[in-house]
């Protein structure tokens, strides 16, 4: 550990009970030493007298692990760190270009090799997914600080592949109003809102601000493709507690509604997510309410496949559920619903703004990364479509084509019996990144599977319709077959069963009393079709 006691220039108190130092920015990260048996106390970050960061912190003088600062914005100035707990750990903080663990970066232990996650701290929904300029950006909810939720952030990622991310520093910070909670981002191409400059339109996020007391909706903008924000000086934009008397207003969801020329926003609130209307994204009115969700709406048209003129509104909530409708610009009318395509680990998913042709959506992954300095992760990109199913409409999702890159064919073997099978894919039992994709026939079997050291990636009930702990039922509901995509990633797995109509996904553990592998199971079924492909990293 390198302690660059030098740059921290202490010149201030240090005292039991609160404390403070003082250092000039000279390098771009201030490294904070950590722990999670160590309570939380406020930090706050200084300058000129103005508080620039506060923030919780697990500080400790026997770090469990360490996290950081990116200090790039305060470069040369002199920053006074006060800090109300423990002072002993205050003497480890150090400034380095480099974060601490930086040589292991991407090569921890339980690193997802190939699905997004945060250097270090704590991820939850994406946010603000927007498409500009050849970038794809992800925001998210992001505690810098340790491995749990906390400190709620923007976090903020871009990619030219929606594969290969490259992390920035923290987009929205907590201010005075409070934490910064989920919500979506726009570019206003119409220079609406006033915030654009010739030939540069304004990057919009509207976010929830969280306190004790209330959730408010707010906005900033961006001048220079989401790399610094400057927050409207005249939020809040909509304050809604007592109307609902509650608290639980929140996550905006913003678009563009072209037939009437106005800005939609489809905002939680409390039951049901309702719909507000502006015309220059500041100034919002009400306007209807559906009932039957709880938080982190999203709302979006899409043709239904081979229909091109047919075509119906989605609204969706944060537990993956939805219901097909239509949608006049001010209220949504439901047709069905509630559906769903995909359970386990995802939450609070969200789709881009900005791209015209495809439907593309980011779910929050709640896998746990055990013992590592950061946790959860986001899903593989899927592209949503609507088709015609014996049940009506439905929404299906698969990886998007962009997914392919990451794969090598390694090997494809048609009707196999399930011994067979499981030789075949012995070489890749301890693979830390593959592909499987399978198509089983149970025609001697009502249940039938595939497992890994145990744990059941594929767990199918024909008789009570039940695929891995939900009710699924195939197109031909006397089919036989099941066809499962499975990604295995280094601490999750995720499945697209039958094209899409369904998937899942949850966290990989090996049962450490199982030495199996890779085990077909089920009375005697036949492999119809298996394929693997072995995966790349993602990350230099
Ligand atoms: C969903 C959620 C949102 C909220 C955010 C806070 O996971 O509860 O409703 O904005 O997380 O982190």
């Amino acid at each position: 550990m390198k302690l660059l006691l030098t740059t921290l220039a202490c010149a201030g108190t240090l005292s039991a009970a609160a404390a403070d130092t003082t250092i000039t920015v000279t390098k771009r990260y201030l490294n904070l030493p950590v722990s999670q048996q160590q309570g939380r106390s406020v930090m706050m970050y200084e300058s000129n007298g103005k508080t620039l960061q506060r923030f919780k912190i697990r500080l400790s003088a026997k770090p469990e692990y360490w996290v950081f600062s990116d200090m790039s914005a305060y470069r040369g100035k002199r920053i006074r760190i006060r800090y109300e707990g423990d002072a002993s750990a205050l003497r480890l903080l150090y400034q380095d270009d480099r974060i601490t663990g930086q040589d292991s970066l991407y090569r921890e232990q339980r690193r997802p090799q190939y699905h997004f996650s945060t250097r270090r701290g704590w991820i939850n929904d994406p946010n603000g997914m927007v498409f500009y300029e050849g970038e794809y950006h992800l925001f998210y909810q992001h505690n810098p600080f340790e491995r749990e939720w906390e400190n709620m952030s923007w976090g903020h990622a871009v990619s030219k592949d929606m594969i290969h991310w490259e992390e920035l520093p923290v987009a929205l910070h907590p201010d005075e109003l409070g934490t910064m909670f989920s919500g979506s981002a726009v570019i206003d191409y119409d220079n609406t809102s006033g915030f654009g400059k010739p030939r540069k339109p304004a990057m919009v996020a509207l976010y929830t601000v969280d306190n004790p007391d209330r959730q408010i909706q707010c906005l900033a903008y961006s001048l220079d493709k989401g790399r610094t924000w400057t927050k409207y000086p005249g939020n809040p934009l909509i304050d809604s507690k007592d109307k609902w008397n509650s608290k639980d207003t929140r996550d905006p969801r913003v678009f563009w509604y072209a037939p009437g020329k106005h800005w939609v926003m489809a905002l939680n609130e409390r039951d049901g997510h309702s719909i507000y209307t502006s015309t220059n994204l500041k100034e919002w009115t009400y306007q209807s309410h559906t009932t039957g969700f709880w938080e982190c709406p999203d709302l979006f048209e899409l043709s239904v496949a081979g229909k091109p003129n047919e075509k119906k509104w989605v609204m969706y909530g944060a537990s993956n559920t939805y219901m097909i409708g239509s949608f006049d610009g001010k209220k949504f009318t439901p047709e069905s619903g509630k559906h769903y395509f995909s359970s386990g680990s995802i939450y609070a998913a969200q789709t881009f703004s900005n791209i015209a042709d495809r439907r593309i959506q980011i779910g929050w992954g709640r896998i746990a990364q055990r013992g590592m300095p950061f946790n959860n992760m986001m899903l593989l990109p899927t592209e949503l479509t609507l088709r015609p199913t014996k049940d009506g409409i439905r929404l299906f999702s698969e990886p998007v084509k962009e997914v392919n890159q990451l794969f090598t064919p390694a090997g494809k073997w048609s009707n196999q019996t399930m011994r067979d099978a499981d030789q075949q894919l012995a070489k890749f039992n301890n693979a830390d990144a593959l592909r499987i994709r399978t198509t089983i026939k149970l025609s001697h079997a009502t249940d039938a599977g595939l497992s890994l050291f145990g744990q059941r990636l594929i767990n199918y009930d024909m008789n009570f319709n039940m695929l891995n702990g939900m009710f699924y039922s195939p197109q031909d509901p006397t089919s036989m077959e099941l066809t499962a995509d499975i990604y295995l990633d280094r601490s999750s797995v995720e499945v697209f069963i039958d094209g899409g109509a369904y998937s899942y996904s949850f966290e990989r553990r090996a049962d450490d009393r199982n030495n199996e592998g890779f085990r077909f199971w089920g009375n005697n079924i036949t492999v119809k079709e298996l394929e693997v492909w072995t995966g790349k990293s993602i990350w230099p």
